[in-house]
Formats: C-alpha cells, structure tokens, sequence
C-alpha cells in the first residue's frame, strides 16, 4: 500500500454542490423574496413529474411532512401507527405530536425493512396507519403492503426519507401510496440543507397540506406581503410553522436536474465495494432485488461476527485508524430511552432487529468519491477484515 493511500482521510459524508447551487441562491437573494415563493412552487411542479405524482407539497424538513401527512389523515390520541423499530426517530416521534402511540415492528434480516408478517401481528382495534421506510434506499415490499393496508383499512404514509430516487415495479417512490414523504436534509441524496416534501394523488390532502403547514392560514398566505396579496387572511386552524423558502428551493431545482447522475455516480461506487466484498468471507453486502432499484443513500456494510475477532464497534475504530468515516443505521428505537420509558419496550423486543444492529455498519458513499477514495475504502474495510478474521 502506497503512502498515500495510509494518511488518506475518507469522510463518512459529503454533499455535492456546486457553482450552479451558488448562484442560483445569489439569484434569490438578488431577487429580494426569499421565504416562499415563485421558486417553492416550481420547486413543488419539478419535484411531482419526476416522481411521477399529480402533486407534491414542499415543506420544512421530512419530519414535518410526516407529522403534517399524518395529521391529514386524522391520527388523533388513541391512535395506533405501525413504525418498524430500525428508522430514525423523526419516523416514530411525530406519531407522539399527535398524541398516538408509535407501535414498533420488527424487519426483515435481509432489507432491514418492515417485515409484514411481524406487521400484521401487531395490527390492534386502535391501528390506524403505517409508516413503511425504505431504508437505506432500497423499497420495501409495497405490494404486500398494500395490500394488509387495504384488508385492514389503514392508511399507508411512506417515508421516503432514503428513497429519492428508488423504484419499484417500475413506479418512482413518491408515485405508489396515498401519501409519500422525503427528506433534503444535508446528507440525503437531494439537499436543500434543511428541507422536506410530500407528494399525493388527493387533492382534500394537498389543500390540507398546504393550509396546515403555514400557520392554518387559508391558502396562499405567502402571498399576502406581494403586490398582489393582500393584508386580510383567515386562519382556518391552529397550523404550523413548516414552510419551505425559497432559498432552499434554488438548491432543489439545481439538485433535481441533477438527481439522475449522482445516482448513477453512487452506483457505481456500491457495485466497486459489493465486488471487491465478494470475496471476503466475513462481510455480507446489502441486497439488491429485481423488481425494484435502490437510491443507494446508505451502504449498509453486514459482518459475519462468527469469522472475526473484532466485534462491529471496534471494526468501526480500526477503519478511523485507517482514515474512512463511517456511521451506524439505526440504533433500534425499541432501545432507545425515552421509547422505553414512555412505551415499555426493552431489550430483546425485537431479535432481527438488534442482531442486525450489533453487526452493521455504513461505509462512505456519495457521488464526489474520487477513484482514490473509493480504492482507500476497499483497501481499509479489506485490510481490517483480513487482519482480524479467524
Ligand atoms: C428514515 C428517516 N426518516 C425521517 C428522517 C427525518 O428527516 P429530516 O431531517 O428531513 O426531518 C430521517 C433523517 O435522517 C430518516 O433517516
């Protein structure tokens, strides 16, 4: 290995953005209208065809659109929503802002998705929705899905945090359910820094969306300080402050054109990893499926604890010494303190879930990796479990 490749530092994350993302915000700035506005809309319009939804609603982050989308379709107090236990925990507190009670599932070994066996165990009287994630990009089985949604009459509210732009059955996500939400958030794989966004077929939910997510004020409230607004408005309910601006709308538009070729650009560097793994008996690659594509937000890195004699914790540590970044997804939320306290979850709840926990890990992966970072990381994940396998 040469020198240069042992003192490379590879960072967990770094956003691609450009000249183009700098001078469409200047242009904003320039434009002297900068919270939501002209750009938020054609923001909302590009967003829509590219998913292949009739409409999408941009708001202030994909927490927000979960909580809004959940709120349109009535969860109150009382209320059960199905959240499988390996997500962030934006999936499962915004359950709680609505006074309903997160109920975890837990995943399939192979997608770290919902698993809808475990699912459909869990359906109670008090059920009323489920919030599948496509975790790490890659879609869960919507078919199955959809189908125990439809028998048990639930709504299904998809984040799709992860998943832009992932495909199943040849549909974009965001074109499948009756609600989609997404995140912008500054390491997915389209960033407006901060930001989010729901897209639907219903029109009674895009007027609700859309009053709700800017203080309940009839719609088109962010036009009341143009010139052709006016001073008088009405708040219809006690709403939110979840506006997007467009500032953040600027960055979106530049990042849509180019949605398609970071994809592409983290494929690639997946299939680099998932071959050069292939040959290690100690680590697993993520899956891949026929029937849908993946974002590839995340590499999920699985370890064969069994060949090593370094647990994931410390395969972690010996990848810092060796330069790449790396981060786990998720700590399940069953283990979480405050889902313990306030839900009586323990350890143990959900077996598939915490074994995968305990042998996971997500390498580097986004579109600016330079060839040389790409070998780095092969070379430090190769190297680690070459040194410790038993
Ligand atoms: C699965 C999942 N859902 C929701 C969110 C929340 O997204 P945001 O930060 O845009 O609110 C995240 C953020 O990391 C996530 O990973």
């Amino acid at each position: 290995m040469t020198t240069k490749l042992l003192s490379m530092q590879v960072p967990f994350h770094r956003a691609d953005l450009g000249e183009d993302e700098v001078s469409a915000v200047a242009a904003v700035i320039r434009s002297g209208w900068l919270t939501m506005g002209p750009k938020t809309l054609e923001f909302e319009r590009q967003f829509a065809a590219y998913v292949g939804a009739s409409h999408a609603v941009a708001v202030s982050s994909c927490t927000a659109a979960l909580h809004l989308a959940l709120e349109a379709v009535g969860i109150s107090r009382d209320h059960e929503v199905l959240v499988p236990t390996t997500t962030f925990t934006a999936t499962a507190e915004v359950v709680t802002y609505l006074g309903a009670r997160p109920v975890f599932v837990d995943i399939d070994p192979q997608t770290f998705n919902i698993d809808p066996l475990d699912l459909e165990r869990r359906i109670t009287p008090r059920t009323r929705a489920i919030i599948p994630v496509h975790f790490a990009g890659l879609p869960c089985d919507m078919a199955e899905i959809l189908e125990i949604a439809a028998r048990r009459r639930l709504h299904v509210i998809e984040d799709a945090a992860h998943a832009l732009p992932s495909t199943y059955h040849d549909k974009k996500i965001g074109a499948i359910s009756e609600l989609t939400a997404f995140s912008f958030y500054a390491t997915k794989t389209l960033t407006t820094a901060e930001g989010g966004m729901i897209s639907t077929e219903n029109e009674d939910y895009v007027r609700r969306l859309q009053v709700m997510r800017l203080h309940g004020i009839a719609r088109d409230a962010w036009k009341r300080y143009s010139a052709e607004g006016s001073w008088f408005y009405e708040v219809l309910e006690a709403g939110f402050k979840y506006n997007f601006t467009d500032l953040q709308a600027a960055l979106g538009i530049v990042q849509l054109a180019k949605c398609d070729g970071m994809n592409r650009a983290r494929e690639r560097v997946a299939r680099r990893y998932s071959s050069a793994f292939r040959s290690l008996a100690a680590l697993e690659a993520p899956p891949t499926a026929s029937d849908r594509t993946t974002s590839w937000h995340l590499y999920v890195l699985r370890l064969h604890l069994d060949r090593l004699r370094v647990d994931r914790n410390r395969f972690i540590q010996e990848l810092a010494d060796r330069g790449v970044g790396t981060s786990v997804h998720f700590i399940p939320l069953h283990l979480q303190p405050a889902y313990q306290r306030n839900y009586g979850y323990r350890t143990g709840d959900f077996p598939v879930a915490e074994r995968e926990y305990q042998r996971s890990l997500s390498l580097p992966i986004y579109p600016t990796m330079s060839e040389e970072e790409i070998d780095h990381v092969i070379w430090a994940v190769s190297d680690v479990a070459s040194t410790f396998s038993r």
